[in-house]
């Protein structure tokens, strides 16, 4: 332990809890206890609550809790020392000196890098505004950076020489192997040291304290040979991953939803149009630890990408990372422009503004993905992007939301909703039954939904097998009556592969749908969605036994039925022994 504990009691007892929290939620009384809209996790109605008596949190919906510390630790994505020193300054207490000498001596490094990164902004800052900076600056204005933006970013230049931040560095007192930490200036095999960052536009990248932690540099010319874009490596105080451009400004803005950008340019742009809540993966594809750590300052994110094929890409890429964290998403697709920065540009804020509420969500978003890959004039791709498009929503695990997604898309593409709520429910229920941790991480949200479709899979089941499979066909034919499946939808289709096995014409699904013609459009669509979900077998014998117990199912059910409405003593005993023999008969199979 760094702190003892009636120094962690004191900055405990200082900091009180309503007042802290207050500073990020909005808290209403009620009763003994205050309530808000819980910060970790996304939610419209409040769950969570904070006691003034016993100086604790709790969310009823996420399950988060704990004390003041565990608040900011989680919320500020701080260590518990980092807390204790950070709630420590808020109320003006002193802490006792630290003694652990590694923790002094790597803070140490850190500092020394923060100061190296500050003075090397400093000097990128006054290079841009020195005679050589004049390219630069006509850069800026040809891209309409005006000044006062240019100098909240800390625009800079890097001159067009091998060694000026080195000697401005070693200049400033700062050794050299330090200053080749900062990952600013490399060394070469001949002992020789060369600067990074040479005749580009300058970037700071800024910590949410307010560190300087790293470069973005860019070409003033384009230039096929060398990349448009450098990045700072990652150092003991920069890692690209946990750090989005701007998320310092971002976290500032209050604003509920943040706008994930490809660039930073796209970020200056909007934030000179008034949208500061911009932030941008830089240099690296948007992943799990840039969510988390956006994920602590908001539950929302519009992912705005470029206009081409690569921007689409990247924002779907984007979508199961922030699913997986929790982030409520929409989706744009930048249209009319490369991309936002020049949307701005072209169109001014204020459409801008409109753009933004034309977002999508991410499922909607997906759909109309698919969509582009098919043609739906042809019954086969019709079947294809149905299948594609249930997968999808089977993510979806909120019944109210799914409705509405299924009402839409059932008009957009024309099958009935039933036929696409049933192979929705089917794919959830099979989903259900995988171990968790398979699969890509959905496992999680579908374990809600309750559906009892064992019945409607076995019945499928049984039609998805018989309908390509003649021999197995006639086997089903011995023991099995289609009025069984008690289900007028499955009798029908069950008649429809009876006659094409009888004509020895092979079963194709679109030609079973066909000749469901005349049939209502509900009834067809739900055949095709059967038909669609074509289970694959490992074996010959794996696909029989599957047939075997769902013809068991089919039967026992059908059984039951009939005892329900069984009229005489008789009659039940007739069906009871009935039951005991279906075993037997699906032996026989
Ligand atoms: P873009 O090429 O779309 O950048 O790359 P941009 O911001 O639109 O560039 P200009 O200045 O307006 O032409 C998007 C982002 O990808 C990273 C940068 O972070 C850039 O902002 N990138 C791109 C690199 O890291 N290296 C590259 O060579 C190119
Ligand atoms: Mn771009």
């Amino acid at each position: 332990m760094f702190y003892s504990e009636d120094v962690l009691a004191e900055v405990r007892m200082g900091n009180d809890i309503v007042d802290v929290i207050g500073e990020y939620v909005k808290l209403k009384k009620s009763g003994a206890n205050y309530f808000g809209l819980c910060p970790f996790h996304n939610e419209k109605t409040p769950s969570f609550s904070v006691s003034p008596e016993k100086q604790i949190y709790r969310c009823f919906g996420c399950g988060a809790g704990g004390n003041v510390f565990r608040f900011i630790e989680q919320k500020e994505n701080l260590t518990f020392p980092e807390t204790v020193e950070y709630l420590a300054k808020r109320i003006n207490y002193t802490l006792p000196e630290n003694n652990s000498k590694a923790d002094a001596y790597r803070r140490e490094i850190k500092q020394q890098l923060w100061d190296i990164h500050k003075s090397a902004a400093r000097f990128y800052y006054e290079c841009l505004n020195a005679d050589m900076g004049a390219e630069a600056r006509a850069y800026l204005d040809k891209r309409g950076v005006q000044p006062n933006i240019r100098k909240k970013f800390g625009l800079g230049y890097s001159p067009d020489s091998w060694q000026s931040l080195n000697e401005h560095l070693l200049n400033e007192g700062f050794e050299q192997d330090m200053i080749l930490k900062s990952g600013l200036v490399n060394g070469s095999n001949s002992g020789r040291y060369y600067d990074k960052f040479r005749n580009r536009l300058m970037f700071p990248i800024i910590d949410v304290y307010g560190h300087i932690i790293g470069f973005g540099g860019r070409q003033l010319r384009d230039n096929k040979e060398e990349a448009k874009y450098l990045n700072s490596p990652d150092t003991e105080i920069f890692n690209k991953s946990f750090n989005p451009y701007n998320l310092n400004y971002a976290k500032l803005s209050n604003k509920r939803e943040f706008i994930l950008v490809e660039g930073y340019m796209d970020v200056i742009s909007l934030y000179q149009a008034g949208f500061k809540n911009a932030v941008a993966a830089l240099g690296t594809a948007f992943n799990q630890n840039h969510a988390s750590v956006l994920h602590r300052y908001t539950q929302n994110i519009i992912v705005l990408f470029d206009s081409d094929s690569a921007g689409e890409n990247a924002a779907l890429r984007a979508l199961p990372v922030l699913r997986e964290e929790g982030i409520a998403a929409r989706v744009l697709q930048v249209r009319d422009a490369k991309d936002p920065d020049e949307y701005i540009k072209s169109y001014g804020a204020e459409a801008f503004a409109k753009l933004l509420q034309t977002a999508v969500n991410s499922t909607m978003f997906r759909i109309e993905h698919e969509k582009k890959k098919y043609s739906l004039d042809n019954i086969d791709d019709k079947i294809a992007l149905t299948n594609d498009i249930v997968a999808i929503l089977a993510e979806t695990e909120n019944p109210l939301e799914l409705d509405l997604y299924i009402r839409d898309v059932s008009k957009q593409i024309g099958v009935s909703p039933e036929a696409i709520l049933s192979e929705v429910n089917r794919i959830q229920g099979y989903k259900k039954q995988m171990p968790s941790g398979s699969g890509n991480g959905l496992g999680k949200s579908v374990k809600n939904v309750q559906v009892d479709n064992a019945l409607e899979d076995a019945k499928s089941g049984v039609i998805s097998i018989v309908a390509y499979d003649k021999n197995l066909f006639e086997s089903v034919e011995r023991i099995f009556d289609k009025k069984e499946f008690l289900d007028e939808l499955y009798i029908k289709l069950y008649s429809v592969i009876e006659k094409l096995h009888e004509q020895n014409i092979p079963a194709q699904a679109a030609d079973i749908v066909t000749c469901l013609n005349g049939e209502t459009s509900e009834l067809q669509s739900r055949a095709a969605s059967i038909l669609m979900a074509q289970l694959s077998y490992d074996s010959d014998e794996e696909r029989r036994r599957a047939l075997s117990d769902d013809l068991k199912v089919i039967k026992l059910n059908y059984i039951d039925k009939m005892m329900d409405e069984a009229e005489n003593d008789e009659e039940v005993q007739r069906l009871l022994q009935q039951k005991k023999n279906v075993e037997n008969i699906i032996k026989s199979l």
